[in-house]
């Protein structure tokens, strides 16, 4: 019987390339010249979609593949993939939640500790003979024991906060209800609230159109110029020029930041600001988990083509 073709929109491991082309036959859009001519060739024959959290699959983009059956996230975020245009034609969704969820929160708590001990700048005080010229390092602010408030306690907020448990810190939290596993936790419904009472703030929010710019100029604000602000979620949740020009302006203490709008091109304002921790989008990116979340990839396309139940639907 013939392989099932699918559509890579972007890059995979090795290990997954593999595996998927002995499973498939598998087109590249991404080493495409022309995407247009490419989809023009192979458009008619995709049943399935495998892409990343962040590249998702447009509307635009489905409209090209009449035959599309599945689309495959490998990522927990599926808010780049056109959901309602999946709906209208019966297309399924599956991404891979849980097997990232502690690496996200461990890249969480990471950049807070090294936004707020400045140990980037640290290095480079040793490593450009600063130490050795002008002596100790300015001093940096206390982690322990001060104020967190994580935005969304989902699996992945849950997972930040029973981190910072274990630096004695006070741990408050904003989501549409109150979660009854928040024990020791304190609910402030508004997100505002929750800014103006936290010291850190971790953003870990599924994002969607209703979570748009949730971290508003007003947000940024109450935060102040002691706070600081954690993304380990999607850029979209944060208005990024109001953001941006807090940080320039100092109303905002710092921001350590894994996501950015129009990633991995992201605006040069950031690349001035000696106040901000920019990372390349890759708080699931260890081997383990990218190997996990590639076989969570694969089982949900096998189970679509298998005709049997996937393992991680969204839809
Ligand atoms: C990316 C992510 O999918 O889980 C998500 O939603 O954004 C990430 O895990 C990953 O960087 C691969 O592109």
């Amino acid at each position: 019987m013939a392989k099932p073709e699918i559509l890579l929109v972007g890059p995979y491991p090795e290990w997954d390339l593999v595996e998927l082309d002995a499973q498939y036959e598998v087109r590249k859009l991404y080493e495409a010249a022309d995407r247009d001519a490419f989809l023009q060739q192979h458009g008619a024959n995709i049943r399935g979609i495998a892409t990343r959290g962040e590249l998702g699959a447009s509307a635009e983009l489905i409209g090209k593949l009449p035959k599309l059956e599945v689309v495959s996230v490998y990522g927990v975020g599926y808010d780049a993939v056109n959901l309602d245009a999946c709906r209208a034609r019966g297309i399924r969704v599956t991404n891979t939640p849980d097997v990232l969820t502690n690496d996200v929160a461990d890249l969480g708590v990471a950049m807070m500790l090294v936004q707020s001990r400045g140990m980037i700048g640290a290095e480079s005080w040793v490593k450009d003979g600063s130490w050795a010229a002008k002596g100790l390092y300015p001093l940096k602010r206390k982690v322990w024991g001060r104020k967190a408030g994580i935005l969304g306690l989902g699996r992945i907020g849950f997972e930040v906060a029973k981190r910072l448990t274990g630096f004695d810190m006070d741990i408050a939290y904003s989501d549409v209800s109150a979660k009854d596993y928040a024990d020791g936790m304190t609910f402030i419904a508004d997100p505002v609230e929750l800014a103006r009472h936290s010291d850190f703030l971790f953003v870990t929010l599924a994002a969607s159109a209703a979570t748009r710019h949730i971290i508003s100029k007003e947000f940024i604000e109450a935060l102040g110029p002691e706070g600081m602000l954690i993304n380990i979620s999607r850029a979209s949740n944060i208005d990024e020029d109001a953001l941006l020009d807090a940080l320039e302006a100092g109303t905002l203490g710092s921001a350590a930041l894994d996501v950015f709008e129009g990633e991995p091109k992201l605006n040069p304002r950031f690349l001035k600001l000696d106040n901000v921790l920019v990372q390349p989008h890759h708080a699931s990116g260890t081997i383990e988990t990218r190997k996990a979340m590639g076989k969570l990839v694969r089982d949900n396309l096998a189970a679509h083509f298998a005709g049997t139940a996937l393992p991680t639907p969204v839809i």
